[in-house]
């Protein structure tokens, strides 16, 4: 299972890095505009200053709603980077961009998708990532997980390529379950990754190792 952090923050993305576990970043308008980043020019600099940081997988997302406007914004967002992934919305134009940009090589992130029939879609204009917003699903008491389970039963049964990026993670349990479930990827803030690392057990039987080594030296 691939990890991705959920932020356009540098800092959060070099200390998920430096961890050894991170795979790839995802970054949204909102996120962009959380960092007080604005403009093209900046905005291009800001991808480009996260490329430098992580191997691979830099989802950098269109602004533009029509298919003209997504081609040529994707277009100028891949040029910043060979590991930028460009990120479309799924909507009829976003489809049609997705299949145009693969049909060119350049590797996208169908993102805002949340049923199954849009995950199918997305795969068949051969998306390289599609990402379903669980926490949002949950925000509105349908089971996030469950879009999960069905997206990657109906690509196994199809041997789709498009990876399941499972996105709008909020906590260690919407991670862990993603896991047990197959996805491919799973995009959170890095408290959520963090949070892998903690349990009660692990700091009280390190605390017992270091008193117990202490004693017998004598300290
Ligand atoms: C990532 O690609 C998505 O934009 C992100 O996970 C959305 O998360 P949120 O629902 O917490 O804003």
């Amino acid at each position: 299972m691939k990890f991705f952090i959920d932020t356009a923050n540098l800092e959060e993305i070099k200390e998920a890095y430096d961890l050894g576990v991170l795979d790839g970043v995802t970054t949204n308008p909102s996120l962009m505009a959380k960092e007080g980043i604005s403009g093209d020019e900046k905005v291009k600099a800001h991808y480009k200053a996260i490329c430098d940081i992580v191997d691979d997988n830099v989802s950098a997302e269109v602004i533009a709603t029509d298919f003209e406007g997504m081609i040529k914004e994707g277009l100028e967002l891949a040029k910043i980077d060979s590991k930028i992934v460009v990120k479309v919305p799924m909507t009829k134009d976003g489809v049609k961009a997705i299949k145009y940009f693969s049909n060119e090589g350049i590797r996208t992130n169908c993102t805002l998708v949340f049923s199954a029939g849009q995950a199918l879609l997305a795969a068949k204009a051969g998306a390289t990532f599609v990402s379903p917003f669980l926490g949002r699903l949950d925000d509105i008491s349908f089971d996030g997980l469950e879009l999960i389970e069905q997206i990657v039963h109906i690509y196994s049964t199809y041997g789709y390529a498009t990876q399941v990026l499972a996105a709008s993670v909020r906590h260690t349990m919407h991670l862990i379950k993603c896991a047990e479930l197959g996805a491919d990827v799973a995009t959170c803030p890095l408290k959520v990754i963090t949070g892998l690392l903690k349990h009660p057990l692990t700091d009280s039987g390190l605390a017992q190792f270091l008193a117990d080594h202490a004693k017998a030296a004598g300290k």
